[in-house]
């Protein structure tokens, strides 16, 4: 557990956003949020006795919600060992540790045997990966033939500023790759997977009074106040960098809600396919 007491302005400084979201215990949404957990659990018909994987759980609501919304079991799994251990924290103050469990794994080499789960759960996690391709085979090895394959990819709607991808890259330390709608279906929509919902969203603009009211209420979170002063000063002014460059960010993006089905090789594919008007 990370001891906020011993942190200086540089480890600060030198945070990812990622771990920022430890530090701070950020409730770190799939984009579209509580809908779009509602949604897929409706869509995937989860309930109690079906098994989820919720990929880069990070502080793991997806997966509490994805558990509170039909009492299926889920297993979320990050490399992020602050965020998983916030997971662990909230499911017991929730009393979902029955039904969930956090663990250290890497999606690209994950430990569980093939075709465990019924559905795999990937958010927008995906393309923030070094190796996606890796990932995405390693989701599908783990699904069970029956299963769903969930991805909520985000991605630019207007072209984006350099300088603004640039801010991004290095606050989630990832090299953004601007891509569209179509590269993210047709990512998905491949290998053993064929195209089940795909429902499209856009990203609310939110003011800066607001983003600025939010980061308030979470730097006043008590646990943070134990940080020198010095720390909390340097956490507080990267904190409402972070937000305000993300909301730049997604006044120019939006989301689709993927669900893929595994084929199955007796049933041939669907010709007289249909779209929503
Ligand atoms: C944007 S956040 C969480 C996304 C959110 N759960 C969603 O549904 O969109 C991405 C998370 O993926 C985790 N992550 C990054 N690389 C990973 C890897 N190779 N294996 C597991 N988790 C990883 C990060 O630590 C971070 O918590």
């Amino acid at each position: 557990m990370l001891d906020v007491k011993t942190l200086s302005p540089v480890d600060i400084k030198n945070m990812s956003y990622n771990e920022i979201i430890g530090l701070v215990r950020e409730t770190n949404r799939t984009p579209g949020g509580s809908k779009s957990v509602a949604y897929v659990t409706q869509m995937c018909g989860l309930k109690a006795g079906k098994t989820v994987l919720d990929i880069g759980t990070s502080t793991g609501i997806t997966a509490l919600e994805l558990a509170m919304f039909s009492g299926c079991d889920v297993i979320g799994v990050d490399i992020n060992e602050n965020s998983l251990s916030e997971a662990r924290s909230r499911a017991k103050k929730l009393g979902l540790d029955g039904l969930t469990k956090f663990i250290n794994n890497d999606v690209t080499k994950l430990t569980f045997s093939d075709k465990t789960f019924d559905v795999v759960f990937c958010g927008n996690v995906t393309s923030l990966l070094d190796e996606p391709d890796k990932a995405f085979f390693e989701y599908a090895r783990v699904l069970k033939d029956t299963g769903f394959l969930v991805a909520i990819p985000m991605y630019y709607v207007k072209q984006p500023s350099e300088e603004l991808v640039k801010n991004v890259s290095k606050a989630i330390r990832v090299n953004i790759k601007p891509l569209n709608k179509d590269y993210w279906v047709k990512f998905f929509t491949r290998n053993v997977f064929e195209r089940f919902i795909v429902k499209d969203f856009l990203f609310d603009y939110i003011s800066d009074k607001d983003v600025n009211a939010f980061c308030d209420m979470i730097l006043a979170r008590p646990h943070l106040q134990e940080m020198s002063s010095e720390a909390f000063e340097t956490l507080s002014r990267v904190y409402r960098e972070y937000m305000l460059l993300f909301r730049d960010n997604l006044s120019i993006m939006g989301f689709s809600i993927l669900i893929l089905k595994k084929s199955d090789p007796e049933i041939e594919y669907e010709l007289f396919t249909s779209h929503e008007i």
